[in-house]
């Protein structure tokens, strides 16, 4: 039983009308899917650092990464603890003057900006931080 299954699976194996293409194409198939696993890994955006629209980053944070970087650092003036208008911080934040640059929502979201101001509006000042 056994002996004629094997016997006919060597026939087929065998026939010289069996075309080569296959054997070619199958390695060329497994490179276009590594190239497309690859992609896809590549294109992934790492998890550490998700798009500010996703994961709306807390207002100390976003502070500490970007506003701190002049604000009581010397380059811009010290803006917690002054109950600076919220509107007025969002306005700037959004817009700009002389050395302070204006932020698209691509780099702070709305929300996480509506945050911030608040934050920075009901912050006390920090001694260690110093004005321009
Ligand atoms: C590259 C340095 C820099 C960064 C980063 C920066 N600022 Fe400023 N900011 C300045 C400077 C300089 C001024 C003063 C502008 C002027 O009056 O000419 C200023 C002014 C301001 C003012 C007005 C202060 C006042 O006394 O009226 C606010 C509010 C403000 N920034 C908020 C922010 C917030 C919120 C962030 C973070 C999202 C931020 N800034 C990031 C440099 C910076």
């Amino acid at each position: 039983m056994g002996g004629r299954k094997r016997r006919r699976g060597e026939k087929m194996s065998s026939s010289p009308h069996r075309p080569s293409w296959p054997r070619r194409l199958v390695p060329a198939a497994m490179i276009v899917g590594l190239a497309a696993v690859g992609a896809a890994v590549a294109t992934t955006p790492p998890a550490i650092e998700p798009p500010p629209s996703a994961t709306p980053r807390p207002p100390e944070t976003v502070y500490k990464q970007t506003c701190g970087y002049c604000h009581g650092a010397n380059v811009g003036p010290v803006i917690r603890g002054r109950g600076l208008e919220p509107d007025a911080i969002k306005y700037m934040v959004r817009h700009g003057l002389n050395g302070m640059p204006a932020f698209r929502p691509t780099e702070i979201s709305d929300a996480e900006l509506a945050a911030v101001a608040e934050w920075i509006k009901a912050s006390k000042a920090d001694p260690k931080e110093h004005g321009r």
